[in-house]
């Protein structure tokens, strides 16, 4: 199964909601079409805001109860603001088995379709300034906050 593929079947139901044609969203890893304004605020000033989709519930879990312990930083809100985000990440989160039984580390970053759609971009280039790690999606995929990351449009840069 093509990783579009199996996105589809999650996205469908958004999709249609939001009245986009098939054209339009068979390229696309859609962020919901509501996003939770606290999601927005609180998880997408050290990195980009991740489409729940990507990561296993049980890995969103884990991740919202252990912000003071956040990949090596504080990402710690209060605890009103984690439950908010918290219970959004639980109803979004992506629940097919690809995503399921591979989120080591809870990274979308170390998942096996990660690294299979990733496997041609040299290690090197990870490590570029301008590219600043895995976790930066938008230095490649420039679309990445809406959800675009079609490998026609990305541009690695320098
Ligand atoms: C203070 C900065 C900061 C804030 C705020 C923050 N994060 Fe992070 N986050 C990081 C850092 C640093 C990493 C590790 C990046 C790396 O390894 O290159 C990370 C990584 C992640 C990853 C794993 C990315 C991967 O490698 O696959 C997820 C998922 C994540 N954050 C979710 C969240 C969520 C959800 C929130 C909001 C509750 C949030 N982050 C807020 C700094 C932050
Ligand atoms: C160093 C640049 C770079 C970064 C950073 C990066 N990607 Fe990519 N990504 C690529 C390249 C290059 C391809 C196309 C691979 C190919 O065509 O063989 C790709 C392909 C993809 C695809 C498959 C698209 C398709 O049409 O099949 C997805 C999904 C994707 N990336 C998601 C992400 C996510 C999510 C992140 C951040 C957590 C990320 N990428 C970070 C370079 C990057």
């Amino acid at each position: 199964m093509t990783f579009k593929k199996w996105m589809m079947g999650s996205c469908m139901s958004a999709l249609m909601l939001a009245g986009m044609t098939p054209a339009a969203w068979a390229d696309k890893l859609l962020m919901p079409a509501k996003v939770l304004p606290a999601y927005q605020n609180e998880c997408a000033s050290c990195h980009m805001a991740y489409p729940p989709s990507m990561l296993s519930k049980s890995s969103w879990q884990r991740i919202m109860g252990s912000l003071d312990k956040h990949y090596g930083t504080d990402a710690s809100v209060d605890k009103a603001t984690q439950a908010q985000i918290g219970a959004w990440l639980q109803a979004q989160g992506g629940a097919y088995k690809r995503v399921e039984s591979s989120s080591p580390a809870d990274r979308l970053t170390t998942t096996q379709w990660f690294e299979n759609k990733h496997r041609k971009v040299d290690k090197a280039v990870w490590a570029r300034k301008s590219v600043n790690g895995k976790a930066q999606c938008q230095a490649c995929h420039q679309g990445a906050d809406i959800g675009d990351f079609e490998d026609d449009r990305v541009r690695i840069p320098l």
